[in-house]
């Protein structure tokens, strides 16, 4: 397939105005145009079927929520230093579906500043700065933030490497760990390893469900043992639920409720305002004063009229169509359907995840578990061409990941596999 001249001509003046090196996805970039529910349209009219985009959580151009973003653009727009009653509504019904303990929030635009709120909070609290992440994560791309991935960290940094250490991220295909025990006990190490530096430990930040990880088969609970020893060390549990958050696992409505912990900062953003920029971190009272203490902390644009408007329609969407019980429904199918093709193909390796968050890893032999990542590039590639929207991700790039908005249906998901099962039988395994 060739590009069209249209897509040409953007991917030229990408280059030219945004930089050489500027990402897209896919060997053709696609170039879209229109979207609604779980489907986006590109220039030519194309449909395809979205089975990769998070933030659209209650669907592409969701009306409640459009609807909720015009009445209150056309209203009033302002900040947080003038009184409102939307953030507040806001905040209550957020911080009403988590522990008791976690009843205060600032909310941002991005995910990032989320996280980079949650660390200076960490240090605030602990007059530590040692923190301790996975070797396979991402949590966003603030100076502080990059440091977090370790795949990624910057070649500048302005010299922050220092309090930043990392544990092997958990593969329930590759090294089992069913109780969450070694991963405890390795972030232990990564602690005294703080402590006798002489940064001290400050805190562990993961997300719940490990996405960016490649979402490990974890039972329910697992994050108990490591959730104590950070504890035990004083250092405070920083939950990213930035991807697992707001019912993809189609069982909770916080992936850290479904490894049985509370932590003690919950960060999030993406699907939290349906594309409007909406992030938050949630935190207890005391944390949340002694940071405003220690950092004069205003965000612009964070929590704005409009933007608790947005965020506060997604969740009154999800309520009243029951989107977490549809998450689990149709998360269950998926599986089932992609165990099936694991019978059939050898290259399947594991089938994992919960709710609408699921994926297969591919490999070049199921003995040796060798990742067949060029070939999942491949496999991605050609379902583009098919109309159907997903990635990959983990370690090894050879995970499908599956992580479609909340409405996704049954017969979406049947759409999804018949085309997955056509492209597998022809997309040759070569490395
Ligand atoms: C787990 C996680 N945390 C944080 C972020 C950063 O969020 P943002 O891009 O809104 O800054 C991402 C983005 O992909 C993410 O996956």
């Amino acid at each position: 397939m060739t590009l069209p001249s249209k897509s040409v001509e953007l991917m030229e003046r990408r280059a030219k105005l945004l930089g050489p090196n500027v990402s897209t996805f896919y060997d053709e970039p696609v170039h879209f145009v229109k979207g609604e529910g779980v489907w986006l349209w590109d220039a030519d009219g194309r449909k395809y079927l979205d089975c990769y985009n998070n933030v659209p959580h209650v669907g592409h151009c969701n009306p409640r929520v459009v609807e909720a973003i015009c009445r209150q653009a056309s209203t009033l727009n302002t900040h947080t230093r003038y009184l409102h009653d939307g953030i507040l509504d806001y905040v209550e019904k957020l911080t009403g579906t988590m522990d008791a303990s976690l009843d205060t929030a600032i909310l941002t635009c991005t995910g990032s500043e989320a996280n980079d709120i949650a660390l200076r909070m960490a240090e605030g609290m602990t007059g530590k700065r040692g923190i301790i992440a996975t070797d396979a994560t991402y949590h966003g791309n603030t100076a502080l933030v990059s440091q977090l991935g370790k795949s990624n960290v910057p070649t500048v940094g302005f010299g922050l490497d220092q309090y930043f250490r990392f544990v092997d991220a958990p593969d329930s295909y590759r090294n089992p760990d069913p109780d969450g025990a070694v991963f405890a006990d390795a972030v232990a190490e990564q602690i005294a390893e703080h402590e006798k530096s002489g940064v001290g430990f400050a805190a562990l930040v993961v997300c719940p469900y490990f996405l960016n990880e490649g979402f490990p088969d974890h039972p329910e609970g697992w994050l108990k043992p490591v959730a104590e020893v950070v504890r035990k060390a004083g250092g405070l549990l920083i939950c990213d639920e930035v991807q697992s958050g707001f019912g993809r696992t189609g069982t909770h409505m916080w992936a850290h409720q479904k490894m049985g912990v509370v932590p003690d900062v919950v960060t999030m953003g993406k699907p939290m305002a349906n594309g409007h920029p909406v992030g938050g971190v949630v935190t207890r009272g005391e944390i949340l004063s002694t940071f405003r203490k220690g950092y004069r902390y205003f965000n612009t644009f964070g929590g704005n009229p409009v933007s608790c408007a947005a965020a506060m329609a997604v969740l009154q969407e999800m309520d009243d169509h029951d989107l977490i019980e549809n998450a689990k429904t149709v998360g269950e199918h998926a599986r089932s359907r992609l165990t099936l093709l694991k019978q059939r193909y050898e290259f399947i390796g594991d089938v994992r995840g919960s709710g609408l968050i699921f994926g297969a890893e591919m490999v070049l032999d199921r003995e040796s578990k060798e990742p067949a990542s060029a070939f999942t590039d491949r496999v991605i590639n050609a379902m583009r061409h098919r109309g159907i929207i997903h990635s990959k991700l983990g370690r090894h790039k050879n995970t499908l990941k599956i992580r479609p908005p909340m409405p996704f249906s049954i017969e979406n998901a049947d759409l999804l596999f018949d085309t997955l099962d056509e492209v597998l039988a022809e997309t040759p395994l070569t490395r």
